[in-house]
């Protein structure tokens, strides 16, 4: 991976592609600058650490929260922020992902946020971009700002804490980036997950951490990462569940009917129940109300739904003054 060159005071990865490669220090050195990012922003403390850095926002694909909350986050650092649509730039004339990346690299942009429909696209880029390249999603693969902005919550609101807790993520795993990246970032901090869905939304995924685990070794060791179909089993004395939206862009006809799903596997109050007591209830967003949870449950008193929007800001702060900051 065109991961690991330069560094900002010490930080070895030069780009955020996924969370996969982190280790648990990093992780922690992350949380903590997100911390002093959110004191900041609480106070309405202007930072510095992009002045005079240019940062590109590139969507290929719909977004609302993450957009807005990078654009929000590099203003924040004092950064100059321009958004690039993918439907309004020349890629509809034809130019290739390569060259529209390597034009934005020669107009002086330090740091590319990068939206892609297809898995890798980040990466690719990542290999003609002179500056700095965040991964906010790639096709099905991965969206490591949401695995770090779910990680802060669950420390900010997990009584006792990540180290493990018990998370169930419940859904359309096979197709879901915040699954595959919540996996490294829960699991690195020492929680335990248990992805759960119907099984034709579970194909893959158990050799999908299979060669995870063999292809990371030392950091595979340890991980505690189970698959089931049994949403009881799933979420019974769970300290945190997540659901996922039902992607009916991604679904092309295959699994459960959209009603059999929610019949079986959708998030009511009676469910949350099997969790524990004071449990934790998460969904990345965008909310499909009744599909995949209740609206009861999505605002309910456990959710913290929209802690994991507000805290996809300072999050992605830290993000980038980590790969942008001094030194850089
Ligand atoms: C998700 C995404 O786009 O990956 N949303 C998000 O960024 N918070 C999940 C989804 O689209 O369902």
């Amino acid at each position: 991976m065109a991961d690991t060159t330069s560094s900002a005071d010490g930080w070895r990865h030069r780009h955020l592609l996924d969370v996969d490669t982190w280790s648990a220090d990093e992780l922690e050195r992350s949380m903590v600058l997100a911390g002093s990012m959110a004191a900041s922003l609480r106070e309405r403390r202007p930072r510095e650490e992009l002045a005079g850095r240019r940062v590109v926002t590139f969507f290929g694909e719909a977004s609302t929260r993450t957009r807005l909350s990078f654009e929000l986050a590099a203003r924040s650092l004092g950064a100059d922020v321009s958004h690039l649509d993918a439907v309004s730039s020349s890629v509809v004339k034809g130019e290739s992902l390569m060259d529209t990346v390597r034009t934005v690299g020669a107009l002086g942009t330090d740091l590319l946020v990068m939206r892609h429909q297809r898995a890798g696209a980040p990466y690719l880029a990542a290999r003609h971009f002179p500056g700095h390249v965040v991964n906010a999603g790639d096709g099905c693969h991965a969206h490591p700002t949401q695995a770090l902005a779910d990680l802060y919550t669950l420390r900010q609101r997990l009584p006792r804490g990540v180290q493990g807790a018990r998370v169930a993520i419940v859904g359309d795993i096979r197709h879901s980036r915040v699954a595959r990246s919540d996996v490294w970032s829960l699991t690195t901090a020492g929680a335990e997950v248990t992805l759960c869905g119907p099984a034709e939304w579970l194909t893959g995924v158990a050799e999908w951490l299979t060669g995870v685990a063999e292809w990371t070794a030392g950091v595979g060791a340890g991980r505690r990462v189970s698959v089931t179909t049994d949403l009881v089993r799933a979420i019974t004395g769970a300290d945190a569940v997540m659901a996922l939206r039902v992607q009916r862009e991604r679904l092309a006809g295959a699994g459960p009917s959209l009603a059999a799903y929610s019949e079986r596997y959708r998030l009511t109050p009676d469910r949350l129940q099997l969790a524990h007591p004071d449990a934790l209830v998460m969904h990345p967003g965008p909310v499909n109300q009744g599909m995949e949870i209740d609206r009861a449950v999505a605002w309910g008193p456990r959710s913290v739904i929209l802690d994991q929007v507000a805290n996809g800001v300072p999050v992605r702060m830290a993000i980038m003054a980590l790969l942008v900051g001094p030194g850089s």
